[in-house]
C-alpha cells in the first residue's frame, strides 16, 4: 500500500492532487475486486477509526463502519448525545482525545455556516487524517463513489460526456448544498461537460462555481448553468437529479421549503429520461423520495445505476481509509 497520502485529511476532493485522486481510485478498484473474490485485504489490523455523525446516515455510516471491519480495523460510531459533547465539551476537546486513542477521525456536521469551519478548524490541531463524512459545503465521498461509477459504466470513456446535476422537488425537508457542489467540482476536474440546472432561488456558492468553472477550463471539459431542467436533460449521458435547499439565497429553513413548494414539475420521470442520450445512466446519491425526485419507473428502470452507486460509497471509503490512515 502506497504510503504517500498517509495522515492527509480528506476535506474536500480539491484538496487532492490529480495523481492523489487517481491513487485512491485505482486503489478503489483493487480493494473491489479483492471485495469480489473473497481476497484477504486487512490493511488496516488493529487500527480504530472514530465516526462522529451530527447527522442521521445510512450509506456513510455503514460503509464507514463495513469497511473497517473488512480491512481488519474497527469503526466507533459516535453520536453527540452519547458523548460528554451533550454537556458542553467542545469538539475541539472531543477530537484531541478521540486522536490519541486512535488512528483516524470521520465527522458528518452539515449546519450550515458551521459544519465546514469545524472540520478545518479540527484538521489543524488534529494528529491523525480527519476524513469529512459530508459537511455544510462538500461531501468528497460521495463524490469519489460517483466518479468511479461514472467511469465504471463509460469504462474509462468519460471525456466530454455530458453530466447534467440537477434540483429536484422535495419539501419534506432542506437538503445541504454538499453533494451538487462536490459533484459539480469533480466532474469538471475529470473532464466532463457539466450542465448544472436548478430554479433561480437555488444557487450553489458563488466560489464552488468560480472553482468549477477553471477545473472545467483546466480539464478541457466544459461547465454551464441553466434553469430549465429539459434543458439540461438534453442529450446528457449521466443524469444526476436530485433535491437541495436555497441555503445561499434563504437560510431559514421555513422560508427555503416555501421556495421548494414553488416547483412541483422539477421531477425526474420517463419523460425527461427520453430527452437525455439513448445510453444515459440515472444517478442519485440516496435517500431518494420517490414520487416528488423521481419517478419508480426511473430509479428502478434499466437507467438507472443507483444500488452500484450506493455500493461503491464502499469500496471508495475503503480506499480512502486505508490511504490515509
Ligand atoms: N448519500 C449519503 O450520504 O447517504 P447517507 O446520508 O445515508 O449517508
Amino acid at each position: 500500500m502506497s504510503k504517500i497520502l498517509q495522515g492527509k485529511h480528506f476535506i474536500d476532493t480539491e484538496d487532492w492532487a490529480d495523481d492523489e485522486l487517481e491513487l485512491m481510485l485505482a486503489t478503489a478498484g483493487d480493494l473491489k475486486r479483492k471485495f469480489y473474490r473473497d481476497e484477504p485485504h486487512a490493511l488496516l489490523r488493529d487500527r480504530t477509526l472514530f465516526a462522529l455523525f451530527f447527522e442521521q446516515s445510512t450509506r456513510t455510516r455503514n460503509s464507514m463502519e463495513a469497511g473497517m471491519t473488512q480491512l481488519g480495523g474497527h469503526c466507533h460510531v459516535l453520536t453527540p448525545d452519547k458523548l460528554q459533547l451533550s454537556h458542553g465539551e467542545t469538539v475541539m476537546d472531543t477530537a484531541r482525545v478521540l486522536g490519541r486513542m486512535g488512528h483516524g477521525i470521520a465527522i458528518r456536521n452539515c449546519d450550515f455556516g458551521v459544519g465546514n469551519k469545524f472540520m478545518r478548524q479540527i484538521a489543524e490541531i488534529s494528529r491523525v487524517p480527519l476524513i469529512n463524512l459530508q459537511c455544510d459545503v462538500y461531501h468528497p465521498c460521495q463524490a469519489a463513489a460517483d466518479i468511479m461509477t461514472v467511469r465504471e459504466k463509460f469504462r474509462g470513456e468519460t471525456r466530454g460526456r455530458k453530466i447534467v446535476v440537477s434540483w429536484t422537488y422535495a419539501p419534506s425537508y432542506v437538503r445541504p448544498i454538499s453533494v451538487p457542489q462536490s459533484e459539480i467540482l469533480i466532474m469538471t476536474r475529470m473532464g466532463l461537460d457539466v450542465t448544472l440546472a436548478h430554479p433561480p432561488e437555488f444557487k450553489l456558492m458563488p466560489e464552488i462555481i468560480e472553482r468549477a468553472r477553471a477545473n472545467a477550463k483546466r480539464s478541457g471539459g466544459k461547465f454551464e448553468t441553466v434553469d430549465d431542467m429539459d434543458a439540461g436533460f438534453e442529450g446528457a449521458h449521466v443524469v444526476y437529479p436530485k433535491s437541495w435547499g436555497c441555503l445561499v439565497h434563504e437560510p431559514d429553513r421555513a422560508a427555503a421549503v416555501q421556495h421548494i413548494e414553488k416547483y412541483p414539475g422539477w421531477i425526474c420521470d420517463e419523460r425527461r429520461m427520453k430527452l437525455a442520450a439513448p445510453d444515459a445512466i440515472y444517478m442519485h446519491p440516496l435517500p431518494a423520495t420517490r414520487g416528488q425526485e423521481v419517478t419508480d419507473a426511473v430509479i428502478d428502470g434499466p437507467q438507472s445505476v443507483v444500488w452500484d452507486q450506493a455500493e461503491n460509497r464502499l469500496h471508495t471509503a475503503k480506499a480512502i481509509m486505508a490511504l490515509t490512515m
